[in-house]
């Protein structure tokens, strides 16, 4: 459980970014975060994992404060934290499976980590976790000579090796195409449940929003101004949050075909 209250950021002495934004995700819920350039989103995300100092205000994963924490209590809290990329972040001349890997380095020890000696349960692990995301097949392969959608699965399943409790995605989508886009997002969306692991995905792909995640919350100007069911929000949610211009990705909001498509319904193609 994440429980953020009246969180604040000003950066210097600029207006603030976020103007007390209060949000509490449950495990197993997919929350999307929209809103336009410049709302705050990635702030909001940053704050979380505290890349970004907090101005004031409390953000509590499963008890523990995360806001004031410092050295060591910070390394260890962070490591709660699983943390997914638009360019997913991949260490580019190293394999598939040193990439993976580098999700446990808050755990293990430097010597154990610049010599390469993981513990063979983070090796099982990787596996295991490799295999459910179909990327198994790849593990001794460089990192860079893989496709975006591949690429991405690897950041996922780095950031499910630190055993998270949360998982913070910011637009984890916005480097794909639209079909690799949506299987990023049902995986996404099945590992939250399989999991029982709170997601948080910024997004800018509505329609995607309103697909593959349990709530969308809007932010405008650092203040948000929805948080509701993907099935409410409406073309007036979206008037409010773009201020009437159409999100980037969406001419018309098309009408939601139920609850999101499951994974074995989206073509995995090889991307
Ligand atoms: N390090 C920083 N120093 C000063 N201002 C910043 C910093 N980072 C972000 N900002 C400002 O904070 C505001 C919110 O930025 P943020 O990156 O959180 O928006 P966003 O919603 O993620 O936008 P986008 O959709 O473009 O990614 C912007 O006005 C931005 O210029
Ligand atoms: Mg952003």
């Amino acid at each position: 459980m994440l429980e953020i209250s009246n969180l604040v950021k000003r950066y210097g002495q600029d207006e603030p970014v976020l103007k007390g934004l209060d949000l509490a995700v449950d495990g197993n819920s997919v929350v999307a975060i929209v809103g336009a350039s410049g709302a705050g989103k990635s702030t909001m995300l940053r704050c979380i994992n505290r890349l970004v100092e907090p101005t004031s205000g409390s953000i509590r994963l499963n008890g523990t404060e995360l806001v004031n924490l410092r050295h060591r209590d910070l390394r260890r809290a962070r490591r709660k934290i699983g943390m997914v990329f638009q360019g997913f972040n991949l260490i580019d001349r190293l394999t598939v499976m040193e990439n993976v890997l580098a999700g446990r380095l808050g755990y293990v020890s430097l010597f154990q980590a610049v010599s390469r000696r993981y513990p063979q349960e983070d090796i099982e692990r990787a596996f295991v976790l490799m295999e459910r995301v179909g990327i198994a097949h790849y593990a001794n392969k460089r990192a860079d000579e893989l496709s975006g959608g591949e690429r991405q699965r690897v950041g996922v399943v780095r950031a499910l090796m630190q055993e998270p409790e949360v998982l913070l995605a910011d637009e984890p989508t916005a480097s794909l195409d639209p079909r690799t886009s949506e299987q990023i997002m049902v995986l996404l969306q099945s590992l939250a449940s399989e999991l029982s692991l709170p997601v948080l995905i910024n997004i800018h792909n509505v329609a995607q929003a309103r697909s593959y995640t349990d709530r969308i919350v809007g932010l405008r100007h650092g203040t948000m101004i929805f948080d509701g069911a993907p099935a409410d929000f409406d073309k007036e949610a979206l008037d409010a949050i773009y201020g009437g211009i159409e999100s980037p990705e969406d001419e018309a909001i098309p009408p939601q075909a139920g609850p999101g498509k499951r994974e074995s319904e989206v073509r995995h193609d090889s991307t």
